[in-house]
């Protein structure tokens, strides 16, 4: 049972230029994408800087305008206004922002952030409303002195902790995570990630899982699609996208994951200059004419790939 369903979702954003201000081009940030998220999942959204993540995120959340398409909530049209208000939307779809200092606000105490979703959709005491921000900062592992304090007052992983603690504070049943790690080092990106799959299991939520690092998705994630210009160039189960990837995108991504094994150095560093290669050869092989994604065609029930339908022929054909 799916949670959220993408139909051919399209986020421009207007270029405007020249002395009467006038609308000259778009940027297509998104451009026409489609996937569903099953419910209590973790779905892998992956893609290099600029592929248009966030925007993709945003949209879902319902604060960034959509141009055209359809992202169905359990069936409904969320994004019409008048749905997302119906549905108590604003509660049960939360955002942790990729970039915490920015989105915590910094006038306001840790007790007052945390709560403020909560004051929103809850008539709590003043009591009852204190001892459900202590909870959630104890799940996510931050003293409870913390309520009095500003977000400078903290590290980024500390603070990308109560970002996470903000975000589940109203029991939402989906939470877009906009690379809710990429700024800690290895160590607390460990802990955060460790939260996440805590709380996911005891409150059954789904994640959209937002990175540009396959590395770091590939023990959360059990589907995943590659984004690249504003398209998806492959969908996939992890089985599909890890060991069986079609698109030279996505080999790309794979063989960019920084490898701990010294034994192998030799063979992985052949075969990163193997898939470059292949890369730089043909590029009418893996992008139209104009440089654009091709549409998708299906591999499997649960694979798809951004190819030529001759491709993708070539290569089950050489796979077998
Ligand atoms: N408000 C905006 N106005 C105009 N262009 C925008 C706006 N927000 C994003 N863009 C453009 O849309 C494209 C996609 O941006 P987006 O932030 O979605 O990328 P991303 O995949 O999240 O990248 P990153 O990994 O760097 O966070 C980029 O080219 C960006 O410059
Ligand atoms: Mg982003």
């Amino acid at each position: 049972m799916s949670i959220i369903d993408i139909k051919n979702l399209k986020v421009h954003y207007p270029i405007r230029s020249g002395f009467f201000n006038r609308i000259t081009d778009y940027v297509r940030a998104v451009d026409g994408i489609n996937f569903s998220i099953n419910e209590g999942e973790t779905y892998g959204l992956i893609g290099e800087s600029g592929s248009g993540k966030s925007t993709t995120g945003k949209a879902i959340v319902g604060i960034e305008k959509v141009t055209s398409g359809q992202i169905f909530y359990k069936d409904v049209d969320i994004t019409k206004a008048r749905n997302r208000r119906r549905l108590d939307y604003n509660k049960d779809v939360q955002m942790i922002f990729q970039d915490s200092m920015s989105s915590l606000n910094p006038r306001k105490r840790i007790e007052d952030i945390i709560a403020e979703p909560i004051r929103n959709f809850e008539n709590l005491t003043t009591d009852e409303e204190r001892r459900r921000v202590q909870e959630l900062l104890d799940i996510v592992g931050m003293p409870s002195d913390a309520i009095y304090k500003y977000p400078h007052e903290f590290s980024g992983g500390q603070r990308q902790r109560i970002g996470v603690a903000r975000a589940v504070a109203t029991h939402p049943k989906l939470i877009v995570a906009d690379e809710p790690t990429s700024a800690l080092d290895l160590s607390v990106q460990a802990q955060v990630l460790n939260f996440m799959k805590h709380i996911q299991q005891q409150y059954n939520i789904s994640y959209l899982f937002i990175s540009h690092d396959l590395g770091v998705v590939k023990h959360m994630s059990e589907n995943l699609a590659i984004m690249h210009r504003g398209r998806l160039v492959e969908i996939g189960t992890r089985d599909e996208i890890y060991n069986h990837p079609m698109h030279i995108y996505t080999k790309r991504l794979l063989s960019a994951i920084p490898k701990v094994d010294v034994d192998h150095r030799e063979e992985n560093k052949k075969h990163r200059e193997e898939v470059e290669h292949e890369f730089q050869e043909d590029q009418s092989k893996w992008y139209d004419k104009d440089g654009g994604v091709f549409p998708l065609q299906k591999v499997s029930g649960t694979h798809w790939v951004a190819l030529p339908q001759s491709e993708v022929k070539a290569q089950l054909k050489e796979e077998k």
